[in-house]
């Protein structure tokens, strides 16, 4: 070890001075010789932190244990310069829009994945000019002019140290400048990931950790952001997501003036929990699925939905990891519950319950239901007149253990993947549903749904120029914003919620009502910039699910706070109460939608058609006008008039498959009528009047039918084309993405 060090030691304790001024102890960790200084380690907010500070600064407030002839010979050391503390450089702006920092500001690397442990220690500060001589210098200088004799080796060693320092600092700042310029050249958002780097700088992060309370919720909302990707990476995308403590997430949307400055708008949002990009999903799954499981236990419906843009990780949250195209299912959602579902059932007082546990998996797409247990067989959702839901012919299989789950849900997921190669993302646009249920001598006990979403983007492609993708987005904005409002009725005790406007949630419709369901969301965000909107939209989506306030408090800055004005809007509570003014005319507007050539209908011959299908007041309609009221903000009339016709289309699609299977059926039974009375004619004294008779019977009864189903079919091809009507009236701003 240099004497320079004195009676400094790794692990030994020493005093330092924060550049607040507070003086507190702090564990040596390094001595570093190449410039003479010590780092230092403590413990702040349950954080560990450190910095490097010189000696000189060290031996000033530990005058015991510098060199020995230092003490002896120059018992007149002066204090130390505050500006040779390397600190925190904390920037002054903490409002909510942080502006470009000049373009010759030195650059430091992104401090972002290391800041949160020890923030401080990654930061470094400009050195200050060489033109700064400390004050301690010139005490010195003055000294040795009036000393020149007396001038101990100390002091001239201090001098040498000093000298070197100085040329170091030099050194350092043109490299620092060189490199500065070379990734601004290389970086296109330079200027905004400066800014961010600053505002992280300025906090004191306090992340989720397993040592933090799991609160019980009946709704529970949570965010987890992802790492950023090496597609990500490699597009030089910015990570603009920050996750300050347990249950705030920052957005820090990158803004441009009229003037064309540059600055970060730093939108802020609460929930119950937020996951950084550390977070497994272990950890994701202790605070939001877990504390469901003794739900149905408990004679309980529980739900946990991940829902987010494409690619935000919400297969991999409820799936599991993926190592190249293999998902390793073990580490999903899906699999910690059923684990802990077999774990608790062997507790004393579940197990007298004697009870069995069965699964299923099926996937709802375009609003059709595909059992993912059985080769994908289509299944028709039912209805009965007590409001019963039934998928019927859904397989259930009875599940013993963990590893019985997982090998279903690796075919179920097989099932999902080969539709995403063949009809690429197809995955991505359905919804997955896998089910954990509790039979006790064959009757329910309880129910866990787990479901991955489809991607909440896919639900603006209400526009496109394919049909299958129209109906898909339709179906995709439907089910999340019909979703959003079970979720919160479940919230609020409603009575009624508009579950019929959508598949999932008529399928799911058990989760949302009943004083023993518990419910929760893991939205999942992508972190680069460019997909900033989209993560805002999902924010602003969860938020809705459950509206949380935010406060300047609940944002840790390392030193002071901000104003309320820097925080995204409070949201409040917004009852929604039905109000006639809010009810929205449902007819058809024959501007938007007729008048474009052969197909079109008149709406009186629309109102023609809805009597005649019955589809004119039917539960699900209602439940759709419903939805449509409470969201007026996102669905305009056009796009209200498009989810009713394709509600229509969706429904007569229906009747006219099952109404070609009945005739089908008949015509098979009328085959063997016929056949029966030609059979008759045969004989030589046969019934000439009873053959005309029945003869002409069974020919009525085939004109009946078959125009009944000829009709029908006419106006299923005219919904057809009303629906790519209806899809060219939407205004392609919206809607946005749910
Ligand atoms: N928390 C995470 N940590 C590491 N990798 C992740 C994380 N979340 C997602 N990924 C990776 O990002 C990619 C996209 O994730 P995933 O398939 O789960 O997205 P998704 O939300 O299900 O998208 P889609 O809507 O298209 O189905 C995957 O390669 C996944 O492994
Ligand atoms: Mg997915």
């Amino acid at each position: 070890m240099a004497a320079v060090f004195g009676k400094i030691q790794i692990g030994i304790y020493v005093e330092i001075k924060r550049s607040d001024g507070r003086i507190h102890q702090a564990m040596v960790t390094s001595l570093n010789e190449e410039n003479d200084s010590v780092t230092v380690e403590w413990i702040e907010n349950g954080d560990t932190k450190g910095k490097e500070i010189d000696l000189e600064s060290i031996f000033a407030l530990n005058t015991d244990l510098a060199p020995e002839e230092e003490i002896a010979q120059s018992p007149e050391t002066p204090p130390p310069a505050s500006s040779a503390i390397k600190v925190n450089k904390i920037p002054q702006n903490k409002n909510r829009k942080t502006v470009a920092p000049p373009k010759n500001e030195t650059p430091a690397r992104d401090n972002r994945g290391t800041t949160r442990a020890r923030p401080s220690q990654q930061i470094e500060a400009p050195p200050p000019p060489p033109a700064a001589v400390p004050p301690t210098t010139i005490q010195q200088q003055t000294l040795q002019q009036q000393n020149a004799r007396r001038k101990s080796n100390c002091v001239k060693e201090v001098e040498k140290l000093q000298e070197k320092r100085e040329r170091r600092r030099i050194q350092q700042q043109e490299l620092r400048e060189k490199r500065a310029q070379e990734v601004e050249a290389t970086t296109p958002n330079y200027e905004i990931m400066c800014m961010i780097r600053d505002f992280r700088a300025s906090l004191d992060y306090r992340p989720l950790t397993t040592a933090d309370l799991i609160e019980d919720h009946r709704i529970c909302v949570c965010v987890r952001t992802r790492p950023i990707n090496k597609k990500e990476m490699t597009m030089k995308d910015l990570d603009v997501i920050t996750i300050p403590s347990k249950d705030v997430v920052m957005v820090h949307e990158p803004k441009q003036k009229v003037d064309l400055t540059r600055y970060l708008e730093n939108q802020t949002f609460r929930f119950d929990y937020t996951f950084d990009d550390t977070a497994t999903n272990e950890m994701v799954y202790r605070f939001t699925a877990r504390p469901l499981v003794e739900t149905i236990f408990e004679r309980g419906m529980a739900t946990c939905f991940a829902y987010g843009q494409t690619g935000s990780g919400k297969t991999h949250t409820m799936g599991g990891d993926f190592s190249g195209k293999n998902q390793d299912c073990s580490k999903g959602i899906y699999a910690l519950a059923a684990r802990d579902v077999f774990l608790m059932l062997k507790k004393p007082v579940y197990k007298k319950l004697d009870l069995q546990v069965y699964a299923t998996f099926f996937e709802i797409y375009s609003g059709k239901v595909f059992d993912l247990l059985n080769r994908k067989a289509k299944l028709r959702v039912l209805e009965d007149g007590k409001q019963q839901v039934q998928v019927v012919g859904l397989q259930e299989r009875e599940v013993k253990c963990t590893e019985d789950v997982l090998k279903l849900i690796e075919m179920g997921n097989s099932c999902r993947t080969s539709g995403q190669t063949s009809a690429n993302a197809h995955s991505s646009r359905s919804h997955a549903v896998f089910q954990i249920i509790l039979r006790r001598r064959g009757k329910m006990h309880g129910k866990f749904s787990l479901i991955d979403l489809a991607g909440n983007e896919r639900g603006a492609d209400t526009s496109s120029a394919d049909r299958q993708t129209r109906l898909e987005g339709a179906e995709i904005n439907k089910s999340l914003l019909a979703l959003k409002e079970c979720i919160r009725a479940l919230g609020r005790n409603k009575p009624h919620t508009p579950f019929r406007a959508s598949k999932l949630t008529q399928v799911l419709r058990d989760s949302f009502i009943g004083e023993n369901s518990r419910t929760c969301m893991i939205a999942t965000i992508s972190p680069g910039m460019t997909s900033c909107e989209n993560t805002l939209n999902t924010l602003r989506y969860a938020n809705r699910v459950k509206e949380f306030g935010i406060s300047p408090s609940d944002i840790p800055f390392s030193q002071g706070g901000g104003g309320r004005s820097e925080l995204s809007p409070t949201y409040e509570y917004d009852d929604f109460a039905t109000s006639p003014s809010r009810v929205k005319e449902l007819t058809i507007d024959p501007s938007a939608v007729m008048d474009t050539g052969p197909g079109g209908h008149s709406v009186n011959q629309l109102e023609v058609l809805e009597a005649q299908w019955g589809v004119g007041s039917s539960p699900q309609r209602d439940d759709l006008k419903l939805l449509c009221e409470q969201n007026e903000e996102e669905v305009s009339p056009q796009l209200f008039t498009f989810h009713e016709v394709v509600s229509q289309l969706v429904e007569m699609e229906e009747q006219v498959l099952e109404d070609h299977r009945i005739v089908f059926q008949e015509s098979i039974r009328w085959l063997e009528d016929e056949k029966v009375l030609l059979e008759m004619t045969e004989e030589v004294d046969y019934d000439a009047e009873s053959y005309a008779t029945q003869l002409e019977q069974i020919l009525d009864q085939k004109i009946d039918v078959f125009t009944e189903l000829r009709d029908k079919v006419k106006s299923f091809r005219s919904a057809l084309q009303e629906e790519e009507q209806a899809s060219k009236q939407i205004n392609p701003k919206r809607p946005r993405a749910l």
